[in-house]
């Protein structure tokens, strides 16, 4: 019998990444379209959701290429979250998307956070105001735009606008609409509160979806100019880190998935629905139905890929990092704040900036390129620190994303957290995620806990080492120190 193929999409921040995958998990293609990425100000970050379409069109169109496309069930996309992606009552893009990362909102972030007030949020969405989230943008945009805000008919998310053009329908799942701050994440529903305070109606947001329900068939005309068929079923999908937690597996209580991609994000599935006291994690519903704690940080990846791109001119990370042996990991004077688009988890500081401290004249490029693999590595451990004052008992991790396939970073992190990582077979987790949520929406398996089980596999695990470990505890105790020692400047500087 011919196996059913899905397409799973992870529509990313750098690009888009395309799998397709049989029922049984195999990935029989893979491709990924850049496009670009524009910071119009310093701090600020947008992208337009036409080049997300025309990557993922012609990336389908390319994906499929030699294959029995009559064969395609379900598609499901794993999304950037956060994005405000606004529309008229044509349907048009009113103005470039503003992202998950970027940190224009500190006037609307301080005025919920405080003159709503913490609490306030907390209770109406299980989360306070970040300046990534969507509620404060969509607070931006009337006050500094007020003729497109007043333009707005549909607002939604970047992965959304990918299913409205390929279905029409206006929707969003649970795991993605928690990151606007309009979601009672506890209730499943709209919170009426926040929509008042934001000036939004109801019917300018999306239907809510669980990921993995249908929202929809192909629009004929769309199906006929991707090669498939008219019945192929879009699934809601999910937020990138929930996808990513489904593509490696992260759905039972306690579960915890680390994703090195353009962010850095600690994900710990839960059954049970709770929220973070000191307000660091984030509270959000999961794509398998259930709940997750979420600790953010704004640039991970981003900065391997800037120091190497930008200052040392270098596509060939692999070969910055050769002569990074052993005997000096954990003993690296040279430390990295990872703060290049400001900060969200957990010390929310739209003003941070990155930092190179503890130069000295023998300082070497290797020194740099390992500083910020360690700083990255530093900062999440920030978050898992978080997790753990809360009670939370990280045993081990999985590890995913674009960071995770260096060897030497996936040595530095289990080190930092003292925990073993399991690396996953598939390593595109937010794609190969978003293809286990079509299957699960077309009954290829009864459940996500089903699907993860048959298709996810553990191919390495990194076990951290003692004397390693109790190095970069030492190094940890003094990255700590650093952040608090320059808070104060950052305003001045930025
Ligand atoms: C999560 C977040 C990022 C983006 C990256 O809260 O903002 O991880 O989803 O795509």
């Amino acid at each position: 019998m011919k196996k059913n193929l899905y397409i799973g999409v992870d529509l990313g921040t750098s690009a888009v990444k395309l799998l397709l995958v049989d029922g049984e998990g195999t990935i029989r293609n893979s491709l990924s379209k850049e496009y670009p990425l524009s910071f119009p100000h310093p701090g600020w970050s947008e992208q337009e959701p036409a080049d997300w379409w025309t990557a993922c069109t012609e990336g389908i169109r390319e994906l499929l290429r030699g294959e029995d496309a009559s064969l395609v069930a379900g598609i499901g996309c794993g999304g950037q979250m956060h994005g405000l992606v606004a529309l008229d009552g044509e349907d048009r893009v009113i103005r470039p998307a503003i992202l998950w990362n970027d940190g224009r909102t500190a006037e609307e972030v301080t005025y919920l956070n405080e003159q709503i007030g913490k609490d306030k949020l907390s209770a109406y969405t299980a989360n306070i105001a970040f300046a990534g989230f969507t509620a404060p943008k969509i607070l931006w945009m009337k006050k500094n735009e007020p003729e497109n805000f007043s333009r707005i008919a549909k607002i939604m998310l970047p992965k959304d606008y990918i299913n409205y053009m390929l279905t029409g329908v206006h929707s969003c799942d649970y795991s993605d609409a928690s990151g606007m701050l309009l979601l009672d994440v506890a209730h499943k529903a709209w919170s009426e509160e926040m929509l008042k305070i934001c000036d939004v109606r109801k019917d300018q947001l999306p239907t809510l979806f669980e990921s993995y329900d249908v929202i929809g068939t192909v629009k004929p005309e769309i199906a006929k100019a991707l090669g498939i068929p008219e019945a192929v079923k879009v699934i809601a999908g999910a937020g990138d880190n929930a996808a990513a937690a489904i593509g490696t597996g992260t759905v039972g209580d306690g579960d915890c998935n680390i994703s090195l991609g353009t962010s850095g994000t600690i994900f710990i599935s839960s059954d049970q629905f709770g929220v973070d006291n000191f307000n660091a994690l984030h509270s959000f519903a999961h794509a398998n139905g259930k709940y997750h704690l979420m600790g953010c940080m704004l640039s991970a990846a981003s900065c391997n890929k800037w120091l190497c791109d930008e200052i040392l001119q270098t596509k060939d990370y692999a070969g910055e990092q050769k002569g990074i042996t052993d005997d000096k990991l954990g003993r690296n004077n040279v430390f990295f704040l990872p703060y290049l688009m400001g900060e969200r988890s957990p010390i929310n500081d739209t003003d941070a900036r990155g930092t190179f401290t503890g130069l000295t004249m023998d300082a070497t490029r290797e020194n740099l390129v390992q500083a910020v693999l360690e700083g990255v590595s530093f900062a999440i451990r920030d978050s898992f620190e978080v997790a753990k004052a809360l009670g939370i008992h990280i045993e081990k991790s999985k590890l995913c994303g674009g960071g995770a396939k260096s060897p030497l970073w996936r040595k530095i992190m289990a080190n930092v957290l003292n925990i073993p990582l399991e690396i996953p077979q598939a390593e595109e987790g937010p794609g190969y995620g978003g293809a286990m949520l079509a299957m699960v929406g077309c009954g290829e398996y009864d459940s996500v806990r089903a699907c993860a089980d048959a298709l996810v596999k553990t191919a390495k695990v990194i076990a951290p080492d003692a004397e390693l470990a109790a190095r970069y505890e030492a190094q940890y105790r003094k990255f700590q120190k650093i952040y608090p020692a320059m808070k104060a400047l950052f305003p001045e500087i930025k």
